[in-house]
């Protein structure tokens, strides 16, 4: 069998081509069955009980970016999503399906998506990518993640690939809405706007549970085409009863947190190949370029600094009991009404939100990118305060951060955000509207 890999030094491309005399790495083993009857699941994940841990997996798409990074791949990796009940998995095998009879058996490896020096759940399940290089160039239909080469699966993934000719600039990627009670729908209405005449031309909302009203929100821009939903069920096995779930994500904080990074990661590969950037954003945040909007911001940054895995904008908190009332803005449009922040921003690093490549991502995290292409890890990039940043509307500050009191007190005003209302008052307005929200 003949390999080759593309070595790229001092700007120069060598292809290395050597032939391989050992067995072949993908095996064909008898023994692999096709699972069919066998499947076990809830609404989100698929299950895999193995020796090493139970997994739950979310999806699974078939990467090709292998040209990237100092070697390149002669055939495209599989990404499987999935959370494991440990934190220092054993190897497992991807049973990779062509059709029923036809597999290719290949050892997986995997990077976890958290870092040993954040707060940890031990016992908890854990983020994971799982890659597995297909052998060859056929395109596999369904993946299976399994402990030993032979064992009859509970699981089958879809492996995604769904190429587009040109790729649009901006997806937006929300974590799974969780407000059974408050109803936010308005203020919902507003920020989808806002981040629509920013750039944004998806954004994609993973959902455990929300108030009928902000359904109602969710279904109207789901029938324009302006955002998808992938509803979300509690990795683990817990209740899925709105109010246990939310009572489950709100007093553990921790392992809300490690539940929060697949769908980021589902929602980066979901767009792979039609999206140039990722931007992760709660519906409590907005990143605000001092001038222009979010493609003008990044053809700065690209011309000034070149390209890098992610550009992450700070943090700055507008708190909301500093209402500044204006004569031709509705009362309900709660970012415009809100232009007084603190005058100091979180420091550099903490609580910023951006943009992630996806030429070049591998996986992230809510607020950074963690595993990229290149050998020397991630280029986080600070986009510097000139230029922009992350507004981030909350009642309070973070509950870790101690000197809160002191920011409330020293504010300033920032009307940054007045640039949009021309065309975000009579947008809102049209929704709410057709909503029957207002009359
Ligand atoms: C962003 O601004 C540029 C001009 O600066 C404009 O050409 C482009 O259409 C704008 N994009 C959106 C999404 O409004
Ligand atoms: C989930 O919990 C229920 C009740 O405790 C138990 O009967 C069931 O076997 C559990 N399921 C799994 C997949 O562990």
């Amino acid at each position: 069998m003949v390999r080759w890999k593309q070595v790229t030094l001092l700007g120069v491309t060598f292809t290395i081509i050597w032939l391989l005399y050992s067995q072949n790495s993908a095996t064909k083993p008898q023994c692999s069955q096709f699972p069919k009857n066998v499947l076990k699941y809830t609404k989100t994940w698929q299950i895999q009980k193995t020796q090493h841990g139970t997994l739950q997996l979310m999806s699974a798409f078939l990467d090709d970016r292998q040209k990237s990074g100092l070697f390149s791949k002669q055939y495209p990796t599989i990404r499987i999503l999935g959370m494991l009940d440990n934190t220092n998995p054993q190897k497992f095998y991807c049973q990779i399906w062509y059709d029923k009879e036809d597999v290719a058996v290949v050892e997986s490896s995997h990077f976890w998506i958290w870092n040993g020096d954040w707060e940890q759940a031990e016992t908890f399940f854990q983020p994971f990518v799982f890659s597995c290089d297909t052998p060859d160039e056929r395109i596999p239909k369904y993946v299976s993640l399994v402990a030993n080469k032979c064992d009859l699966a509970t699981n089958r993934l879809t492996v995604v690939y769904e190429k587009v000719s040109t790729k649009e600039d901006f997806v937006v990627c929300v974590k799974g809405l969780n407000f059974p009670h408050d109803d936010i729908s308005i203020r919902l209405v507003e920020w989808i706007e806002l981040v629509t005449l920013l750039g944004a031309t998806k954004i994609h909302f993973y959902k455990f549970s929300v108030h009928s009203n902000v359904q109602k929100v969710l279904d109207y821009y789901e029938n324009q085409n302006r955002i998808a939903i992938t509803p979300l069920t509690l990795v683990g096995n817990y209740s899925n009863t709105p109010d246990f779930q939310a009572k489950f994500l709100h007093e553990h904080k921790v392992e809300r947190r490690l539940q929060e990074v697949l769908p980021f990661n589902d929602c980066l590969y979901t767009y792979l190949y039609k999206y140039k950037y990722i931007v992760s954003l709660d519906i409590d945040e907005v990143i605000v370029p001092k001038a222009g909007n979010w493609s003008d911001l990044m053809t700065y940054l690209h011309a000034r600094n070149g390209l890098a895995d992610s550009y992450l904008a700070r943090n700055i908190y507008f708190f909301d009991h500093l209402v500044h009332s204006v004569g031709d803005i509705p009362g309900y449009m709660h970012i415009l009404t809100h232009v007084t922040r603190a005058e100091e921003f979180s420091p550099e690093g903490d609580y910023v939100k951006g943009f992630h490549d996806t030429e070049r991502v591998l996986a992230l995290y809510n607020h950074i990118s963690l595993w990229c292409s290149g050998w020397w890890g991630c280029e986080n990039l600070n986009i510097g305060v000139d230029l922009a940043q992350m507004q981030h509307y909350r009642s309070d500050c973070v509950k870790e951060l101690r000197n809160c009191e002191e920011l409330k007190r020293r504010t300033v005003v920032d009307t940054r955000v007045w640039r949009f209302k021309q065309k975000l008052i009579p947008r809102v307005e049209t929704a709410l509207i057709d909503l029957y929200f207002i009359g």
